[in-house]
């Protein structure tokens, strides 16, 4: 579903992408690992139709993607609210935007809001919530959209550990109940290990695809997991990349 096909990537002298391939089937949770300034941001950019290839492909569903599109949503790694709506209003603003909004929207926002542990705060501004609670309402705002394609950009990393382990979890059981492509950037290893079917490992300069290691423990996933054989070996595997001399000599 989504194809990016020798993607190069340019900022003035700066070859931020060399030479992406990689392929996404529609439900797959694919994770993107690597070292800061790899690429990944903007690899999430390219795909969010954000921004323009230099060179090589970037298609969703046989048609290149050339602007943002409806079905693909994306959360940053720092919440981005609108300061002077409430939270109900800023979880269903991209629909009403987009004229999407029906009778079932508020009530469905305010479902999504009570999963992630935000029940009363409805009514709340931005700024009288923590940080990681803005960064639950975006990623709720981007879950009503009920996305076919799911962009993350470190979505987690202003999260305390437990939140964050919470939230990997309400995200694969969302995911779980429906056909929705994610593209998940961490920094985490066992982030990537705990919730992908895939782990794309990054080298940097220029930023490239090192390799692809398949995560085969079963579903549903739960932390208890951390402890197998499987999660041991892709985590190792990811970290060899990330750490040894194959990537530095890349
Ligand atoms: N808009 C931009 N203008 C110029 N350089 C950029 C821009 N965006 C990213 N870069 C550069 O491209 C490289 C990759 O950046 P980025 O995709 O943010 O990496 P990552 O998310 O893996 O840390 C970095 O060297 C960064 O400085
Ligand atoms: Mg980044």
């Amino acid at each position: 579903m989504i194809r990016l096909d020798r993607v190069s990537k340019r900022f003035g002298e700066m070859e931020a992408l060399r030479d992406v391939t990689l392929t996404v089937a529609p439900g797959e949770f694919v994770a993107i690992v690597g070292a800061s300034g790899c690429g990944k941001s903007t690899l999430l950019r390219l795909v969010a139709g954000l921004l323009p290839a230099t060179a090589g492909h970037v298609v969703l569903d046989g048609r290149p993607v050339t602007e943002p599109r409806a079905d693909t949503a994306m959360v940053f790694q720092a919440a981005t609210l609108l300061p002077w709506a409430d939270v109900l209003r800023n979880v269903t603003f991209p629909l009403r935007l987009m004229r999407r909004a029906g009778r079932e929207t508020e009530a469905r926002a305010r479902a999504l809001l009570a999963t992630a542990g935000l029940a009363g705060f409805e009514h709340r501004r931005p700024r009288e919530l923590s940080g990681g609670m803005q960064q639950r309402v975006a990623i709720c705002r981007a879950l009503l959209q009920e996305p076919r394609v799911l962009l993350m950009d470190e979505p987690f990393g202003a999260l305390d550990a437990l939140t964050r382990e919470e939230m990997s979890l309400e995200l694969l059981r969302i995911w779980q109940g429906r056909e929705m492509a994610v593209l998940f950037v961490t920094h985490s290893i066992p982030e990537a290990v705990l919730l992908a079917d895939r782990v794309v490992v990054m080298s940097p300069r220029p930023g490239r695809v090192a390799e692809i290691i398949p995560v085969k423990l079963p579903r549903p996933r739960s932390f208890d997991q951390e402890g197998s054989a499987e999660f041991q070996a892709a985590a190792q595997r990811i970290r060899g990349l990330i750490y040894g001399e194959r990537v530095r000599a890349a």
